[in-house]
């Protein structure tokens, strides 16, 4: 059974590299680098049809997984339908799977079947997709995963009209008690880090921000101590 998802008593942020950012040759070198410091490996997979790339399959996050057995595998299928992967990745060892609502036409059944196989359902939704379509899974998301760019790309522009979903979401939790994580993905970074956070997202993924530097470990740590929940 994966690990705990529930926030940390502490309320620190988490952090969950991207692999997409890391060297394909060398993913092992690149988690190496990270020095232990990534709460959580974000793997994205995506088909060429709902997104305009190819990326990862089920082979790395099984690969991932029998390497290094405790990690939290944190797979964000870009892929349409989402219901005819999710086995594939179930059976490959990912500890939460976050699909696009904008991906299935039976968003309900896909989270129950995540929550039934004993992992962890997230739902995304892009920017250009309203907060609406998750309203009627609310109550049973374990995670929800606002989209700060459009899916396909790392190193691409955190759009910051996105933050104005996570507050929303961050308030209904207080209000109405749900137990979702929220989650933000694309271009975040140091530099805005502080602005996320504040908003109320979770778990931020980073790409290009921590890979492409000389020190990842330095980046996470520094992201951390600037989200003000380090
Ligand atoms: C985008 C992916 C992201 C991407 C983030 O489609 O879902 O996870 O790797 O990369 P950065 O942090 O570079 O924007
Ligand atoms: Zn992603």
């Amino acid at each position: 059974m994966a690990g705990p998802l529930q926030l940390k008593k502490d309320k620190n942020i988490l952090i969950a590299p991207s692999l997409l950012s890391a060297d394909v040759l060398n993913i092992e070198g690149d988690i190496a680098r990270l020095g232990g410091e990534a709460d959580w490996l974000h793997v994205d997979i995506m088909d060429g049809h709902f997104v305009p790339n190819l990326s990862y399959g089920p082979d790395l996050v099984r690969a991932l997984r029998k390497r290094y057995a405790d990690a939290f595998l944190d797979v964000h299928i870009m892929v349409e339908p989402a219901e005819d992967f999710l086995d594939m990745f179930i059976a490959a060892g990912a500890s939460l799977i976050t699909v696009h609502a904008e991906a299935t036409k039976h968003l309900h059944r896909v989270l129950q079947r995540l929550k039934d196989a004993g992992i962890y359902a997230g739902a995304a939704i892009n920017p250009g997709t309203s907060k609406e379509l998750l309203t009627p899974v609310l109550y049973m998301a374990d995670l929800l995963l606002v989209m700060s760019v459009n899916p396909g790309y790392g190193g691409q522009s955190f759009i910051s009209e996105t933050l104005e979903k996570t507050r929303i979401f961050s308030e209904l939790r207080a209000s109405r008690g749900y137990g979702y994580l929220i989650e933000m993905d694309g271009g975040i970074g140091p530099k805005n880090i502080a602005q996320v956070s504040a908003a109320g997202c979770d778990v931020a993924v980073a790409g290009s921000a921590v890979f492409r530097q000389a020190s990842p470990a330095a980046v996470i740590k520094e992201m951390r101590i600037l989200s003000g929940r380090g």
